[in-house]
């Protein structure tokens, strides 16, 4: 989710680029940097921290040049600092490149250029791309070729640009899958590129696209793309009639409904680098997790607040199902007033899109104190959560904008899916068997989640019956019963309806008396081991006259004539099914409350961070 500008024309490049980072800073950043050829020499500014850092830094040492290219960071490898900023430079400092995705063979390829003498610089994946353009350069016969080549070579999702000192006429541009876009405007005799609308349209609004697998030389003329075949491609090109802030949020009225539907993407990136699927393995290299210690264990203890607390009570099914460890969940700022019992076999893992929340610091805190092991699910790289912790894993799911959290809430389910069945590997308490096949299981998730995200005109139907209730009940069961604490927080945040998740078998001692036509009741109905339960909890609500609104498995018969409205979702493993049950929940959640014409995505009273206790 980086930001990357770049310009070559007559003008000076230093303030379009910067200006350009500065209209995608709502991509969140960590870290940013810039570089500029000036008199047949690259020079580079980075830093750490946010853009207007960088800023600082180039007032007090100056670049003169007309062809630059700029980053804002998102770190997904390697902590948010100088070394670890984009414009990463290579061994000669002609070529220099910025880079949005992540490098999914970054490992393999890292360790082949340091057997073949390369000193890298960074923590970073995206390195490993300069000095592979290096390489090839000794034998390709320019920039382009020896650009292609190196690119060739990457796995995953990739948004790229190159300059070199050589070659001060051009910059290379290249996409591959879908680590964001790839933008070129057209100017008067000078051209800009970037990952987003927004950086270039103050300039022009006269665009083109690259698609995947496609590279591009960019000169003051204008744009020669190919594919990495070398087949010429004749790009499109079109006028936008968006408004930059429009543009930040591309096709959708708010960044809540762009982040729901980032989920595909923020699902394989959560996966991406971590799931070797031929051998059925999982890798998850930042929790610095050995087998010793894995069999040490005797419990965990999930710490975390609001959404993140709803994902920690998935993950407590997840670990215990798959690697058979006690695992607790607590509401972080309770956590610390119940003198827990904790020992060295004890580890503590908190979960936070911020990692900045007060209340889950201050936990983490009390974990550590008591000699726990302290691992956390974090989103923010570089944040507290992160940094006192003694391993971490990066939801890796981009910035999330909106205050109602979507896309960390349903990367924090799979990242601990993984976590099980690394846990449960080392414990040797699966099979090969089992083992590959719940592997297996999440390289359908992507696309799963795709079909889910498909069907937001049948969820929003549903929206418009339910906008003018006053109160909602939502009811799961099992590994789904915190999906309806999630529906219901999605719900009463955004909209201001009241709204209460319950398991369902809480139903008949006590919610039940507020039964009446005036309740809608979500029931998540889906396939699994508490279907019946489930089928049996709709007849007695339809009993009392209370509106059923059915979360159900496609295919299903039974439910249909039974419920007033019907949410469908595709067949799936019932360990994942929390990533597809909570989609259709955020999804009606966001078109009621935008129905209501309220502010989705800062949404009355509330902050995205709540960094007080
Ligand atoms: C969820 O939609 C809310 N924004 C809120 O409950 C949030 O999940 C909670 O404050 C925890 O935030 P964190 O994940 O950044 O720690």
């Amino acid at each position: 989710m980086c930001g990357i500008v770049g310009y070559i024309g007559p003008r000076d490049a230093t303030p379009i680029i910067l200006n350009g980072l500065k209209r995608l800073e709502y991509r969140g950043y960590d870290s940013a940097g810039i570089a500029v050829l000036e008199n047949s020499h690259i020079e580079v500014r980075r830093d750490a921290g946010k853009l207007n850092r960088l800023v600082s830094m180039v007032e007090g040492a100056p670049l003169s040049g007309n062809l630059g290219i700029g980053h804002t960071r998102w770190a997904t490898h390697g902590e948010p600092n100088a070394k670890n900023a984009h414009p990463h430079i290579g061994s000669t400092g002609e070529v220099v490149v910025v880079h949005n995705g992540i490098v999914e063979n970054f490992l393999e390829l890292r360790d082949e250029l340091i057997a073949e003498g390369t000193t890298l610089h960074s923590e970073t994946d995206s390195e490993i791309i300069v000095h592979l353009i290096e390489k090839f350069l000794s034998t390709e016969s320019d920039l382009l070729s020896a650009s292609r080549k190196a690119f060739s070579l990457l796995k995953g999702h990739h948004g790229i640009v190159v300059i070199s000192s050589k070659e001060p006429d051009k910059i290379i541009a290249s996409r591959i899958g879908n680590a964001g876009g790839v933008v070129f405007g057209y100017g008067e005799n000078e051209m800009f590129v970037a990952s987003d609308l927004p950086a270039i349209l103050e300039h022009t609004r006269r665009v083109s696209f690259l698609e995947t697998h496609q590279i591009a030389v960019v000169t003051r003329d204008g744009v020669e793309a190919q594919t990495f075949e070398g087949e010429p491609v004749e790009l499109e090109t079109e006028n936008i009639s968006w408004d930059p802030v429009a543009a930040e949020k591309g096709e959708y009225r708010h960044f809540m409904q762009k982040e729901i539907h980032e989920q595909v993407r923020s699902i394989t990136d959560t996966i991406s680098g971590r799931v070797d699927f031929e051998k059925g393995k999982i890798i998850l290299p930042q929790l610095n997790l050995t087998k010793e210690f894995a069999n040490q264990i005797d419990r965990i203890i999930l710490i975390a607040c609001g959404t993140a607390y709803y994902a920690a009570m998935v993950g407590k099914v997840l670990i215990e199902n798959i690697a058979r460890i006690p695992v607790e969940v607590d509401v972080a700022s309770e956590f610390r007033y119940r003198d827990p019992i904790i020992n060295d076999r004890t580890v503590v893992i908190a979960i936070s899109q911020s990692g900045e929340t007060a209340d889950t610091l201050a936990a983490m805190a009390e974990g550590k104190k008591r000699g726990a092991t302290l691992w956390s699910i974090v989103n923010a790289i570089g944040s507290q959560a992160m940094r006192i912790a003694d391993g971490y894993i990066s939801m890796q799911t981009g910035p999330e904008i909106g205050v109602a959290s979507t896309k960390a809430y349903s990367a924090p389910l799979v990242d601990q899916y993984m976590l099980a069945i690394l846990l449960a590997d080392l414990r040797e308490v699966i099979t090969e068997q089992e083992r590959r096949a719940l592997v297996e299981d999440l390289r359908h998730l992507p696309e799963l989640v795709g079909q889910v995200l498909s069907r937001e005109n049948q969820y929003m139907q549903v929206a418009h019956a339910l906008k003018d209730s006053l109160n909602c009940i939502y009811l799961g069961r099992g590994i789904n019963m915190p999906t309806a604490f999630e529906g219901a927080l999605k719900l009463k945040e955004i909209s201001y309806i009241h709204a209460e998740g319950y398991p369902g078998g809480e139903m008949k001692h006590g919610p039940i008396a507020l039964f009446d036509k005036d309740l809608p009741v979500v029931v998540i109905a889906t396939q699994d081991q508490w279907y019946d339960k489930m089928i049996s909890q709709i007849e007695q609500t339809k009993a009392r006259g209370a509106p059923v609104i059915a979360m159900a498995t496609d295919g299903d018969k039974l439910i249909p004539p039974l419920a007033d409205h019907v949410i469908w979702i595709p067949e799936v493993s019932w360990m994942l099914s929390p990533v597809l049950t909570v989609i259709p929940l955020q999804i009606l959640a966001y078109h009621i409350a935008a129905i209501r014409g309220l502010d989705v995505d800062q949404p009355r009273n509330l902050a995205k961070s709540v960094t007080v206790e």
